[in-house]
């Protein structure tokens, strides 16, 4: 890994400094790397149409190379360049959710290398809402492919704090936005096959997305632990999101969620372990460890989602080595946090 000096500029979304913006834009355009801030999560940007470009983010990331990159696009001329086949649905799909949260996809044209694509012939797009990442797309040529800034493994990004902590030395600058608005990363839905197939779910629920299309399928992979089929989209394959110590989440009635809970608190305590748990608001008060964390109101399912990744990196800032979280429901945007917090737990999960 080449250590170079990372440039690190604070922008305000409201008031947004050009003179960075093209500064930032210049560097992808010369094969760069620029880290950014979107609704979802800070995103790692090349140029997407440039195939040394990808390749670079993956040695930055320390990501398998055959986990494809999201190209993020500012217009919808843009998608009509990089996919050779734009169904009907997807121009739904964009009118009622674009620029936002979801990421579509469809099969690429010739002008996009497989170096991006991690090998597939499909591509996955997504025109994000935050106008610093907009801005940055409009200056870098149209076209910025990105993961989340995370280093492979861990938990995306909400903060540039922590965009830092994994890719200072690694990549050429990092523009700070602030706090992340969703936090969890964009819906993922495949238009590329005979059907719409939501791949990763995400603040766009499959409710949602059939409110515009009619029905989808949900890839079946995404809330089991043991499927012995392969996910659709090769990242969801990957452990993900976990901290460095163990988490299990502990599924059941409220009052035996925190007796059982307690009781193993005070077992690894007496191991000399440091422990954590993430609560609610309703239950903070109630566990006994070393450092709880409380991710919201159970009521407020935008607040647990926008909390979550943020939280699973304090404790390794505190380097907690064992951590319990409660469960959630997985209806609606339920779904993307149960889908991260199991991922985050490896799947370990016991009922009481
Ligand atoms: O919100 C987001 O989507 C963030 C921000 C930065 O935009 N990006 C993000 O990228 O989460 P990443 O690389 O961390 O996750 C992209 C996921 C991976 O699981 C990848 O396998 C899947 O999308 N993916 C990308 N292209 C695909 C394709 N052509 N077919 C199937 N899955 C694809
Ligand atoms: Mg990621």
């Amino acid at each position: 890994m080449v250590i170079m000096k990372t440039k690190i500029i604070r922008l305000n979304e409201q008031q947004i400094n050009m003179q960075a913006i093209e500064e930032a834009g210049q560097i992808i355009r010369n094969g760069g790397l620029v880290a950014f801030p979107t609704e979802t999560v800070y995103g790692l940007g090349g140029d997407g149409l440039n195939a040394a470009s990808s390749g670079k983010i993956y040695a930055a990331k320390g990501r398998p190379s055959d986990n494809p990159l999201i190209i993020h696009i500012a217009d919808l001329e843009s998608l009509e360049r990089i996919a050779s086949e734009v169904p009907k649905v997807a121009y739904s799909l964009a009118e009622r959710y674009w620029p936002g949260p979801l990421t579509m996809i469809f099969k690429k044209s010739d002008c996009v290398p497989l170096e991006t694509t991690g090998g597939l012939s499909t591509v996955a797009v997504r025109m994000p809402s935050n106008k610093i990442a907009l801005a940055l797309i409009e200056a870098a040529g149209g076209y910025i492919a990105a993961p989340s800034a995370n280093l492979s493994g861990r938990p995306s990004p909400t903060l540039a704090k922590y965009v830092i902590q994994d890719m200072d030395g690694r990549i050429d600058m990092i523009l700070d936005g602030g706090e992340a608005d969703i936090g969890l990363e964009s819906t993922i839905i495949d238009l590329s096959g005979e059907a719409p197939v939501i791949l990763r779910p995400g603040y766009i629920t499959e409710e949602m997305l059939e409110e515009v299309v009619g029905q989808v399928e949900t890839d079946r992979t995404i809330l089991e632990g043991n499927s012995k089929q392969a996910p659709k989209a090769p990242g969801m394959k990957y452990r993900h999101y976990a901290p460095k110590g163990s988490l299990t989440i502990i599924e059941g009635p409220q009052e035996s969620v925190t007796t059982f809970v307690n009781s193993q608190l005070s077992i690894n305590k007496k191991e000399g372990k440091r422990t954590g748990v993430i609560a609610t608001d309703e239950t903070a008060g109630l566990y006994l460890a070393d450092c709880v964390k409380s991710v919201g109101s159970r009521s407020d399912e935008e607040q647990i989602a926008k909390h979550l990744f943020r939280i699973l990196r304090e404790f390794d800032d505190e380097e907690i080595e064992v951590m319990y979280a409660e469960s959630f429901e997985c209806k609606g945007m339920g779904q993307a946090i149960m889908n991260r917090l199991l991922k985050a737990a490896g799947h370990q999960v016991i009922q009481v």
